[in-house]
């Protein structure tokens, strides 16, 4: 019989990608997210009559036991989460709610239902920034943003709870994702969007910064490698070997928009900005057999293309983000 996976955040950008492709691979599936202003249902059209979804907050812990009862899942794949920097920098709190303790909820509710795999969903930030040389699985967590510490702090009681409750927990660190469905705060999707309106687009500081960029269907190919073959109590790094400035991410995305560089604008940097992520994934590759198929300028076109052909999925957004921005970009 094929495994029941219970996946929060299945409603956000990558955990529906995950849904996707788990559907394909013939998994059962259980979905809990409580659609956040980054949740959004219609990303999993199509597929949402063949799993279970639950409109919950991984916070509240009666509801989550209630699911975790009725569904019995086999393996847990948390990736709720608040996930984006800028608005951890604003304001910490949802941050500390979601990821600190929605995490401690959902590891304490999984040691009473014989779960077989905790997929902790990590991230490359928790490492801190390097500016020579790559990430390693054994390097230490130094996070630097609010999003990121409170990312590491999930990470690490993942691993606590392995160690001291024997809880079958895997933690995995991808690096920045980008693709279809990505909400339309995070830099790819925002270029886009204002390069194809002619708005000025603005860029943090020189544009200097270094992000590792991973396309989203490789990263969930390589959860799904993780669920099927990974070894519990491990970490394991998820990168694509794409480093970036991302004033040439903006360049490559103006290129196949056909628009001017004239509309970069650079604008006061973020506060604490990381400058460089880079993983070392040699170990997923080397005990999995994994590695990235999606080249970056493969990727970007995919994207691109996907941003033109859905503008209405983007624009039902705007007036939330125009909110945003005007508190981000100054
Ligand atoms: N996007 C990236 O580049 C990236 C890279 C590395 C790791 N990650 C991690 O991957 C995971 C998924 O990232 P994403 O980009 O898909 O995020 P996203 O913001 O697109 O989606 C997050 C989802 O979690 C849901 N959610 C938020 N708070 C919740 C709560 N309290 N209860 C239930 N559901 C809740 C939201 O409604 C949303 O559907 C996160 O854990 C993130 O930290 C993301």
């Amino acid at each position: 019989m094929n495994k029941k996976l219970l996946v929060t955040g299945g409603a956000g950008f990558i955990g529906s990608e995950l849904i996707r492709q788990g559907v394909q691979r013939g998994y059962g599936i259980a979905v809990i997210d409580n659609l956040t202003y980054a949740g959004d249902k219609i990303r999993i059209k199509g597929v949402e009559e063949k799993i279970s979804f639950y409109k919950a907050d991984i916070t509240n812990r009666e509801f989550v036991e209630h699911i975790f009862r009725k569904e019995k899942p086999q393996i847990v794949i948390h990736m709720a989460a608040e996930s984006h920097v800028d608005r951890s920098i604003i304001d910490a709190t949802p941050f500390i709610e979601t990821n600190i303790k929605g995490t401690q909820v959902l590891l304490d509710v999984s040691k009473h239902y014989g779960i077989e795999r905790f997929i902790n969903m990590s991230t490359d930030e928790v490492y801190g920034e390097i500016s020579e040389g790559q990430f390693e699985e054994a390097s230490p967590l130094d996070p630097n943003s609010p999003y990121s510490v409170s990312k590491a702090t999930a990470d690490m009681l993942g691993r606590a709870y392995c160690r001291t409750y024997d809880l079958p927990v895997i933690t995995v660190r991808p690096s920045n994702n980008y693709g279809s469905w990505q909400y339309p705060e995070k830099l790819i999707p925002v270029v886009i969007l204002k390069g194809l309106n002619e708005e000025r687009i603005p860029v943090y500081g020189t544009g200097t910064n270094v992000r590792e960029w991973l396309f989203v269907s490789d990263c969930v190919d390589a959860i799904f490698s993780i669920i099927e073959q990974g070894k519990i109590g491990e970490v394991y790094n998820i990168g694509s070997g794409e480093e970036k400035k991302n004033i040439d991410v903006v360049k490559v995305i103006l290129g196949l928009l056909g628009k001017s560089e004239n509309l970069i604008e650079f604008v006061k940097d973020r506060l604490g900005h990381d400058l460089r992520y880079s993983l070392n994934s040699d170990k997923i590759g080397r005990e999995l057999d994994w590695k990235a198929k999606v080249s970056f300028e493969e990727g970007m076109e995919n994207t691109v293309r996907w941003y033109v052909d859905n503008m209405d999925w983007v624009k039902g957004k705007l007036d939330y983000l125009r909110q945003y921005w005007g508190k981000v970009y100054n």
